[in-house]
């Protein structure tokens, strides 16, 4: 046995990364070791990180220097750098960052505590292999107490969109057993969790044998029905009529659905390799309105791809108002090896990218503001999730549709549903007082 015992590990990016995480604490911890919450004293440090866009990776590096300041001082640190940018950099990454000890990409974490041990021996170690069967399934992650789970459901990306690397660095599409996430719901019922994520790069792909996604979110869904039940992300080409009604047929899915469209003209749609056009985008989202009454709908938005020109922009200010979003996550196009956008010229300027990226920004503020207008007066239902970060008088809380909601506090309890009735609002927050029922 080693004597190394403390990990720690600071997570970038997704939520994927954020489950991935959970899954390397509990490795380590089944391997010995105890998690550490802080930097200070722990003898690994694992930084777990993103290579979506370049400013991710940016961060990534300039949080390796501070890693690299402690190592100088404790030589036997051990720093592991995993996820997205190892397996995208692999040798380069532990060539230009001579300091990092490990190298591990997002489906060889089983492989941690031995490669941590031999690094401790003084053996440097690259895993990156990419596996069209691992999925974690039998791991149970580890997780603080709390309301709100994250639960990995499927792993991987076949997409392709060519302006994404993810399908390089997570590899091809795999999905958990039915069984399997069943079981970890019902823990995490049975330890008081109220609301549940299930995630995936695109979990309307989720496929066990016969049973898809809409038989898992029933499935989960009936567990216990005083738990929320979410998901993300969808693909709008997977979006079935199915998976519609499930979550129109039961109370605790949520009526929110995230349904990134990335752009609104057709022609960069096609560039993009989105597989839809606007054209049935649209009628995708009509179908969900008709179905789920009040449904929340959110976002994202890449601005600048290869090629885009005024026009196509401005058709992508036109579809934010014909959807009318309840928010949008919104980027600049960011180059990345290996996707085949790649091989475009990135033509569009900085100055034009960072234009057009405010103008998305400014529109879609002002459509979320004229939402949430339209709730005030109205009572919304909430599942409280402790104090409000801005004010320590406050609280804070979601709706099924994700609005954040804040409100006096009144002796309320993390994970309890009260009423609100909605006082004021703007574009990301509804303010209001708690009703008793
Ligand atoms: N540049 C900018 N945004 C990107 N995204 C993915 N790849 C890129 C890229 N190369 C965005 C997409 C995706 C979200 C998770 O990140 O909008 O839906
Ligand atoms: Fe990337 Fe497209 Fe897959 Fe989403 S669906 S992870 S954007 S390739």
């Amino acid at each position: 046995m080693n004597d190394l015992k403390k990990f720690y590990i600071e997570t970038y990016g997704c939520q994927m990364n954020v489950a991935d995480s959970e899954v390397v604490s509990s490795i380590m911890s089944s391997s010995g070791y105890t998690q550490s919450a802080h930097l200070e004293g722990a003898d690994v440090i694992f930084v777990n990180t993103c290579a979506v866009r370049e400013n991710a990776e940016e961060r990534v590096y300039g949080r390796l220097g501070d890693f690299k300041h402690l190592k100088k001082a404790n030589p036997g640190l051990v720093v592991g750098v995993l996820g997205c940018m190892a397996e995208r950099l692999r040798k380069d990454l532990m060539e230009s960052e001579s300091f990092v000890d490990l190298v591990v990409g997002p489906d060889e974490y089983r492989r941690l505590p031995r490669l941590v041990e031999n690094a401790v021996a003084g053996e440097k170690g690259i895993a990156v292999r990419l596996s069209r069967v691992e999925n974690y399934d039998d791991i149970v992650p580890f997780r603080a107490d709390g309301i709100s789970a994250w639960i990995s459901v499927m792993r991987g990306c076949d997409k392709f969109c060519t302006f994404c690397v993810v399908p390089f660095t997570r590899g091809r599409e795999r999905s958990r057993s039915l069984s399997s996430i069943v079981r970890e719901v019902e823990g995490l019922a049975q330890r008081g969790f109220k609301e549940v994520t299930l995630l995936g790069q695109n979990v309307n792909s989720y496929l066990d044998q016969s049973l898809d996604f809409a038989d898992l979110l029933a499935a989960v869904a009936r567990i216990d029905r005083r738990i929320r039940i979410r998901f993300t992300t969808s693909h709008p080409q997977d979006m079935s009529d199915k998976l519609i009604d499930t979550i129109a047929r039961n109370p605790n899915v949520c009526n929110y659905i995230h349904l990134p469209v990335q752009s609104g003209s057709d022609r960069v749609l096609e560039l993009m390799n989105r597989t839809y056009s606007t054209d049935h985008y649209l009628k995708l989202v009509d179908r969900i309105k008709r179905t789920i009454p009040g449904v929340s709908l959110s976002t994202d938005i890449i601005a600048g791809f290869p090629t885009e020109t005024a026009e196509d922009h401005k058709s992508t200010i036109e579809l934010l108002k014909e959807v009318g979003y309840d928010g949008a996550f919104t980027f600049k196009y960011s180059p990345r090896e290996n996707t085949k956008a790649w091989t475009m010229t990135d033509d569009v300027s900085e100055t034009l990218k960072t234009e057009r990226l405010n103008e998305i920004i400014d529109v879609q503020r002002e459509i979320s503001f004229r939402k949430n207008q339209d709730i005030v007066g109205s009572t919304v239902e909430v599942l409280v999730e402790g104090e409000s970060k801005k004010s320590a008088s406050d609280y804070c809380g979601r709706t099924d549709t994700n609005k954040m909601v804040v409100f006096s506090k009144n002796g309320f309890e993390a994970g309890e549903y009260i009423s609100v009735r909605v006082e004021r609002a703007n574009s990301a927050t509804l303010f209001g007082t708690h009703v008793p029922r």
